[in-house]
C-alpha cells in the first residue's frame, strides 16, 4: 500500500470532516470543540438527542479500555448507536472496500489502527467522517481530552509549559502539534534514537512560530521539566512494539517521572498520563497517585471531548 507522506496530510476538508490527525481541526474548530465539551459536561441532557438516528462503526485493530468505552458511551449519551469490530482492518479485503461497505451502514467510522496509512486510506474512500482513535503516528482524541483538562485546571493556555519525558511517540506527536497551535510551550526529553518524527517536529515548529510558543527537544528530562505547569509521560513500549521492550526499558531508564523529576516543575504543576501506565517504569506509583496527578480527569474528559467531536463532525 502506498504511504501517505506527512507533508501531504495537511488539507482540512470541512466538506468531509475527517479527524485523521490533530491538524484536521482548524484553530477555530478546536477552540469551539473545547467550549462545547465543557458545556456538555455541565449540561449533558441538553445534547441527549444530538445523534438521534445516527450509527457509528468502531473498528479497532488494537486493545482499548478508555477509547472504546468512552466512544460507546458518548454515542449512547447523544442518542446514537454503535457497532464494534476488533481485529485487523483490511486483511480479508482491500481497505477501499471496507470503507465503502461501512459508509452504506454507518454515519461515521472510528478506527484504531497500527498504521496511519490505514486511517488515510479509510478516509480517502469513505463518504462518512473517519476519526483516528490512535495510530502509530497520532492520538488526537487523547489530546483533545488533555487540553480540556489543562483548560479546566489553568484557564488560559497562553504562558503554560507542558513537558514530556519518554518516547517520541503517537501521544507525544499529537501533544506537540496541539500545544504549539494553542500557544503552550512544549518541551520533550527523549533518549537518542527515540526522538519524535522530524516532519511532525517541523510542522509543530511552524505552528509555534505563529502562536508565539516555544518548542524544545532535548535528551535531558530535568531541562524539559524545569518550570513546567504539566509533566506528561506515556509508556516506553507502545502497542505493537512488544518485541523491543527489553531494549526500550534500558534506553528509557533515566526518563522516569519520579518525585525528584516532578519536583523540578512548578509547585502547582500537574502530572499527566494518557493511561494505561506501567507503574515503576515510566512513572512511579508515588507520582501517579500524587495529589496533583490529573490522570483520571484526563480519562473522564475523553468522554466529554469525544461527545463534542462527534457533535461537530456529524450533527
Ligand atoms: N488512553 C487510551 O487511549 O487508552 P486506551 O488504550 O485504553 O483506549
Ligand atoms: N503510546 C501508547 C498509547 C496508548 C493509549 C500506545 O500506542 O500503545
Amino acid at each position: 500500500m502506498a504511504a501517505f507522506p506527512i507533508s501531504q496530510q495537511q488539507t482540512t476538508r470541512i466538506s468531509a470532516p475527517d479527524l485523521r490527525r490533530d491538524l484536521d481541526l482548524t484553530d477555530d474548530e478546536l477552540a469551539g470543540l473545547l467550549d462545547i465539551a465543557l458545556d456538555m459536561k455541565q449540561s449533558p441532557r441538553d445534547y441527549a438527542h444530538a445523534l438521534d438516528g445516527k450509527s457509528i462503526g468502531l473498528l479497532f485493530e488494537k486493545a482499548s479500555l478508555r477509547t472504546r468505552l468512552t466512544f460507546e458511551l458518548a454515542i449512547k449519551q447523544l442518542g446514537g448507536d454503535s457497532v464494534f469490530s476488533e481485529g485487523p482492518i483490511g486483511a480479508r479485503e482491500p481497505l477501499k472496500d471496507v470503507a465503502r461497505n461501512l459508509d452504506r451502514w454507518v454515519h461515521a467510522i472510528v478506527a484504531r489502527t497500527f498504521s496511519q496509512d490505514t486511517i488515510e486510506e479509510l478516509a480517502r474512500w469513505s463518504a462518512v467522517p473517519v476519526i483516528n482513535a490512535l495510530s502509530d503516528l497520532y492520538h488526537p482524541c487523547q489530546v483533545l481530552a488533555d487540553v480540556l483538562t489543562l483548560k479546566e485546571r489553568f484557564g488560559d493556555f497562553a504562558g503554560l509549559k507542558l513537558a514530556f519525558s519518554g518516547d517520541g511517540n503517537n501521544v507525544a506527536h499529537s501533544l506537540m502539534l496541539t500545544c504549539a497551535r494553542l500557544g503552550i510551550d512544549f518541551a520533550i526529553a527523549t533518549p537518542h534514537g527515540y526522538e519524535p518524527n522530524p516532519e511532525i517536529v517541523a510542522q509543530a515548529d511552524g505552528l509555534a512560530a505563529v502562536s508565539g510558543s516555544t518548542l524544545l527537544l532535548t535528551d535531558n528530562p530535568a531541562e524539559a521539566v524545569d518550570g513546567a505547569h504539566a509533566v506528561y509521560t506515556d509508556v516506553w513500549t507502545s502497542m505493537g512494539q512488544e518485541k523491543e521492550s527489553a531494549r526500550r526499558r534500558k534506553a528509557f531508564a533515566g526518563y522516569q517521572v519520579n518525585d525528584e523529576l516532578f519536583a523540578l516543575a512548578r509547585p502547582d504543576a500537574v502530572f499527566m498520563h494518557c493511561l494505561p501506565a506501567h507503574r515503576e517504569e515510566e512513572v512511579t506509583d508515588s507520582v501517579i497517585e500524587h495529589s496533583r496527578s490529573v490522570v483520571f480527569d484526563q480519562a473522564e474528559n475523553r468522554l466529554h471531548a469525544q461527545k463534542a467531536l462527534l457533535l461537530m463532525m456529524m450533527a
